[in-house]
């Protein structure tokens, strides 16, 4: 399993040094937010938001029934807190990113068409 993570690191670290090539004003909080997800998060919760399953308590961003069930608050007390083996962020982000990062973890359901799963 320690692969895995390892690979899925450097994949976001190549994803985030892609991404940084297109920032254009209006898009900067959530390129920001992208930038800060793909580098920080997506080696535990996975580019496409579905989570390493090995993880304990790993959810699924991308499941609108999981998204149902939890409040932007929840959300952002988790990021900002920690919960579970996640790290607490709120040394690491401002507020402001956090409140960012929590809309594009929503946006793992609404991004997500038709049924895959
Ligand atoms: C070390 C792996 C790891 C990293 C890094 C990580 N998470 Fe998590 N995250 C988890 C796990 C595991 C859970 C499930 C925790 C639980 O329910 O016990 C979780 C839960 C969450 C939840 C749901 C919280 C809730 O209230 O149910 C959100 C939102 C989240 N993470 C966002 C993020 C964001 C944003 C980042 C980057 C800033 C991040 N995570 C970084 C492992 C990680």
């Amino acid at each position: 399993m320690k692969r895995s993570v390892f690979f899925v690191s450097i994949v976001s670290v190549l994803a985030a040094a892609a991404a940084t090539g297109s920032i254009g004003a209006v898009t900067v909080r959530t390129q920001k937010a992208a930038d800060t997800y793909q580098s920080q998060c997506a080696k535990c919760h996975g580019h496409d938001g579905k989570g390493i399953e090995s993880l304990p308590g790993m959810p699924n961003f991308t499941d609108a029934s999981w998204q149902a069930k939890h409040t932007d608050k929840e959300l952002s007390d988790s990021i900002s807190g920690g919960k579970g083996i996640m790290p607490p962020y709120k040394d690491k982000l401002s507020g402001g990113e956090i409140t960012a990062l929590v809309k594009y973890v929503r946006a793992f359901a609404g991004g997500a068409k038709g049924k895959k799963k």
